[in-house]
């Protein structure tokens, strides 16, 4: 970064990256201008790196999980927000707060709200330029390229949680252990519930018993469906594995009124059979992230309950690399880009 330009990755949905260099603009009203510390990749960036957004042939920035400082506002932005302070973004980047959804207070559904890195650059760049309604007011102690993931994978799962039906001693299942299914597990474990994680495999029960899981199901070598009804049958599952099929035996594992959250986007479906659903009295629904207010809970709610993003660091000029790592799913257990290298 020097002066008044700045690097920032592009793609085009070609899985094609490139490092620009772009010109600081004052942000528009209601905006402010972020000098990026830390982004994590999620794996919804594949959407903006395959191309499976509306013009794909315009270059955006992708990235979702961003914190850092602010270092402009536009106008109508103060008091509220100031430049120096450290805010976090997530994918949802900033309701309008007139549509209908806003009035009502439902700001995930708001129907004038940009996705970050999808339809506005996000963070893989050194500088972002965010909605003020879409900022996170962050606690000093949460350092950036630790809690970047909390912004969006943490959320997520910290939401699919909390609106479900389990209570603390609830048999609650957490499937796929990636960069969501990781933190779920934590979440899960400190809101009280016995937790289950579901994964591919034997080289995940140990990491799952570490990050406090009190069993674990190889979904490989067993039928997980089969094998949570032997544990009583789940309150609630949340599915964060990004393919529909390995989610199908799930909401047979599920006990009476219980209930498949499903997080993960896949792009095969999930299949029911609807006499599982009307003799369990079952629902599986789907949980969108939340809003910038309901991430300032979880990120308070994550340090006070120790709850942490394993983190593999990157430099912002890998970010391909850090790409290839997340979809490999090799990555223990968030890729993260250090825009300051
Ligand atoms: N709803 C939302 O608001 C929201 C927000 C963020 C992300 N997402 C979506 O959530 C999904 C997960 O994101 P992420 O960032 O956590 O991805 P990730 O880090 O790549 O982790 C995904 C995990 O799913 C597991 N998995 C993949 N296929 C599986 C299968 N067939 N059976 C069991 N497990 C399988 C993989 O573990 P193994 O290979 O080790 O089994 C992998 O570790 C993605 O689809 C993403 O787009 C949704
Ligand atoms: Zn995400």
């Amino acid at each position: 970064m020097s002066g008044s330009t700045y690097r920032a990755v592009t793609v085009t949905g070609r899985r094609q990256f490139a490092v620009v260099e772009r010109e600081r603009h004052e942000p528009a009203p209601g905006q402010v201008r972020l000098r990026v510390d830390a982004c994590g990749v999620c794996h919804t960036d594949v959407l903006a790196v395959e191309g499976l957004r509306q013009d794909a042939s315009t270059p955006v920035v992708p990235g979702h999980e961003i914190i850092g400082v602010i270092e402009a506002v536009g106008p109508g932005v103060e008091p509220v927000w100031r430049p120096g302070e450290r805010v976090g973004v997530g994918f949802l980047g900033g309701q309008c707060t007139v549509c209908d959804s806003c009035r009502r207070g439902d700001f995930v559904n708001c129907e004038d709200q940009p996705q970050t890195g999808l339809d506005t650059d996000g963070g893989y760049a050194e500088v972002a330029y965010a909605r003020a309604t879409g900022l996170v007011r962050l606690p000093a102690a949460l350092d950036a390229l630790a809690g970047a993931p909390l912004l969006c994978a943490g959320l997520t799962v910290y939401t699919a949680l909390l609106s479900s039906a389990a209570r603390p001693g609830s048999l609650v299942a957490v499937q796929g252990i990636g960069g969501l299914g990781h933190l779920g597990i934590q979440y899960a474990r400190a809101l009280g519930y016995r937790v289950v994680a579901i994964a591919r495999g034997t080289e995940k029960s140990r990491l799952a018993a570490e990050l406090g899981a009190h069993e674990y199901i190889d979904s490989t070598a067993t039928d997980p469906g089969a094998a949570l009804r032997q544990l009583g049958g789940a309150a609630v599952v949340v599915a964060t594995a990004a393919s529909g099929a390995s989610m199908s035996p799930l909401v047979r594992g599920l006990g009476r009124r219980g209930q498949l959250v499903v997080v993960g986007a896949a792009p095969d479906p999930l299949e029911v059979s609807t006499t599982d659903l009307i003799f369990g009295g079952h629902v599986v629904r789907g949980s969108l992230t939340g809003s910038s207010v309901e991430n300032e809970d979880n990120v308070r709610f994550a340090l006070d309950q120790s709850v942490r993003s394993s983190n593999e660091v990157l430099p912002l000029s890998e970010a391909s690399k850090a790409y290839e790592r997340m979809l490999s799913g090799q990555a223990r257990f968030r890729v993260v880009l250090d825009a300051r290298k």
